[in-house]
């Protein structure tokens, strides 16, 4: 397993470009059930999960190209031998989850593992499948797999009790073939969903108010392949800016979604850094005393709970104290005991992270526990006094391309090494 090991203390400066958003890319493959024909997908970074799902739409019988130039993927799904998501690949990554609605649209059944437990936290599907059930279809749950029939599933109004991004995802490929208007009340608005929406209607779909709490999806009978290029990954660029802003640093985020980063732009500014939009991407100057500030992780377009960890690595060497809550998932700071072990004094108590800012962190052998905390304790890493090695980085490929060249590129001392 490789780990990653950085000299803390660098300033990072320069440029560096914002890679596809995972989160985009993963609901667009699985939208490439829905077609016969060769559906291309651009702009898609090299990540863990990706190859993950490609696995999986293997499984179930798609070809795919992955052609020049770089980053396009293509996918053509004449048929699927059987419909079925298994354990093995569910259970290393949630979204796979994804393929059930595109599955019984198009094909009528589907046996999808329940994706069980996550580090952060339980993530159910109980909204996913109460949907498809409110759409007709016949639903059974056995041996931890969710089973799914449909002959034809027929509009509905469904109202998701609770925010969810792929739950939201997952009912929209499904009603695009279904008898009928379906309504999707209290949806999700990120802009992932917004890209999904835009490219099933390029293939044919009618959707409408995707970005918004209610989106209206009208049944239609046939679908085409589309050729979408996929949005920049927010979350990257938002760790990057943070990266910017903690190491005292100057870095242009080219590529950058600005407009998707309203509430992180906004309490960057409120830490004392500067975000400028220049023309080809945002400017992160940091500022120094960092200033503490108080988040509340919450959906979109709220701070984002994907960005939870990264801010809290800044708040650590802060000049004050700084409160973060996190509403989205119930297990998301286990980061924090590998911050501790660098010298962070942080408590947590339920949902809320006190963070007293000391004066520096000092390098450690440290854990990454999933995705986002992994690139918590690598920012951590970057300001630290001396040398910090991160294993399991596996975490880490699932969600950030090539991190570890991007960084050093910005003047970082950063390797990645074979544990
Ligand atoms: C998406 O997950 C992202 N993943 C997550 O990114 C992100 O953290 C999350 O949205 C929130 O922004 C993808 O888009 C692939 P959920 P999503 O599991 O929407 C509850 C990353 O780092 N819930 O639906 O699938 C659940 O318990 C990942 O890239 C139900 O109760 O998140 C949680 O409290 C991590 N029942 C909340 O909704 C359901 O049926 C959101 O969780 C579904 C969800």
């Amino acid at each position: 397993m490789d780990k990653i090991v950085i000299q803390g203390g660098n300033r990072l400066v320069g440029e560096v470009t914002v890679s596809g958003a995972k989160n985009a890319v993963l609901p667009l493959m699985a939208a490439s059930l829905l077609v016969d024909g060769w559906n291309t997908i651009t702009n898609v970074p090299k990540l863990r999960d990706i190859e993950t799902f490609k696995i999986l739409l293997n499984h179930l019988g798609s070809e795919i190209a992955s052609d020049s130039p770089e980053g396009t993927l293509k996918i053509r799904t004449k048929d699927v031998a059987s419909p079925e998501a298994p354990y093995e690949l569910v259970k290393t990554m949630r979204a796979a989850v994804l393929v059930l609605g595109p599955l019984v649209s198009r094909f009528k059944r589907a046996r999808v593992s329940l994706p069980g437990g996550c580090a952060i936290g339980a993530r159910p599907i109980d909204l996913h499948i109460k949907g498809l059930r409110q759409m007709g279809a016949d639903i059974a749950i056995e041996s931890g797999y969710v089973e799914v029939k449909a002959n034809k599933l027929k509009g509905a109004k469904i109202y998701m009790d609770t925010i969810t991004v792929t739950g939201t995802e997952n009912l929209m490929l499904a009603a695009v073939h279904a008898d009928g208007m379906t309504t999707l009340e209290n949806a999700a608005l990120e802009p992932e969903v917004v890209c999904l929406a835009d490219a099933l209607n390029q293939m044919g779909a009618h959707i409408s108010g995707a970005g918004t709490d209610t989106i209206r999806i009208e049944g239609v009978k046939e679908l085409r392949p589309v050729n979408v290029r996929v949005i920049p990954d927010r979350i990257e660029a938002g760790t990057f800016m943070v990266a910017s802003a903690m190491t005292r640093g100057n870095v242009l985020i080219k590529d950058c979604p600005y407009n998707y980063l309203d509430s992180l732009n906004q309490k960057l500014k409120e830490t004392g850094a500067e975000v400028n939009q220049e023309e080809n991407g945002v400017r992160v100057i940091g500022d120094w005393p960092i200033r503490s500030i108080d988040v509340k992780t919450i959906p979109y377009p709220g701070f984002p709970t994907d960005m939870q960890a990264q801010i809290m690595s800044m708040m650590t060497i802060a000049s004050g104290l700084s409160v973060i809550t996190e509403t989205v998932f119930e297990n998301r700071f286990m980061h924090v005991s590998e911050l501790k072990r660098m010298g962070a004094d942080i408590t947590v108590d339920g949902r809320c992270a006190v963070v007293r800012g000391v004066k520096r962190l000092s390098g450690a052998p440290l854990m990454a526990t999933d995705l986002r905390a992994s690139a918590s304790l690598i920012l951590a890493g970057l300001v630290a006094e001396g040398k910090t090695e991160v294993s399991r980085i596996y975490h880490l490929d699932r969600g950030y391309e090539n991190i570890e060249k991007k960084l050093k590129a910005l003047g970082a001392k950063i390797e990645r090494t074979k544990e």
